[in-house]
């Protein structure tokens, strides 16, 4: 049973591709953003402001998280949609980008994925989650492309928001994600680096499913 990590900036196609990838293989998908959304979440519900580290760090202390069945919940209450909504969107990089946050995170991350069987998706999850993960992805595409995948799945929700719109708040995130002290998104040592411009979903799995199967998947 082997780690496999999936990297990459937002829009990429990583927790589609991860999803789809734990269960062709059999194993448990991680999804860490959704981690950091139901932080923001919380925040945004209980007026924690997004530069407060230490009420932050007492929030994520106090924060009953699972996955059941694919889903994240907050205690009792299934919040997988709710996290996804632009009000996050907008905070969830800057929540993200304390020291304090991250390392609380990244115990809770490692404690999940355990001996392996696991894939983990992220912006970290091959760099400090998971550095001896034994298949490492790094999927990209072009910041159009992602734009134009986020806006579809707005839509898709009844959210009507422009493409430039989303493009711009897509931009920011990056830079935020890409710029940050502690966990910063970066390539792994050792990754496979895959463009999924123009490729579909399961195009891209069938590339990662054979990396992995070489490697004893
Ligand atoms: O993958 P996503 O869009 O759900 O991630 C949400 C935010 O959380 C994004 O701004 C980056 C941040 N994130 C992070 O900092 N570290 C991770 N391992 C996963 C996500």
């Amino acid at each position: 049973m082997l780690r496999i990590t999936i990297d990459g900036p937002a829009g990429a196609g990583k927790s589609t591709v991860a999803r789809e990838l734990a269960q062709l293989l059999g194993y448990t998908y991680l999804d860490t953003g959704a981690m950091y959304r139901a932080l923001a979440l919380s925040a945004l519900r209980e007026g924690v402001d997004s530069g407060d580290e230490p009420a932050l760090a007492a929030l994520l202390s106090r924060l009953d998280l699972r996955f059941e069945r694919g889903r994240i919940r907050l205690g009792d209450e299934d919040v997988a949609d709710e996290i996804r909504a632009p009000a996050v969107d907008r905070i969830v990089s800057l929540v993200a980008a304390h020291p304090r946050v991250r390392e609380a995170f990244v115990a809770r991350q490692r404690a999940l994925a355990g001996d392996g069987g696991v894939v983990v998706d992220g912006r970290d999850a091959g760099t400090v989650v998971l550095p001896d993960a034994e298949c490492k992805f790094f999927l990209t595409a072009s910041l159009d492309a992602r734009a134009d995948r986020r806006h579809r799945e707005l839509l898709s929700q009844g959210l009507r928001v422009s493409i430039d719109e989303v493009r711009r708040e897509m931009a920011e995130r990056d830079a935020l994600d890409e710029m940050r002290s502690v966990g910063a998104l970066r390539v792994p040592e050792g990754a496979l680096l895959v463009d999924t411009t123009g490729l579909s979903v399961v195009e891209v799995v069938r590339h990662l499913a054979e990396y992995c199967r070489v490697r004893g998947a």
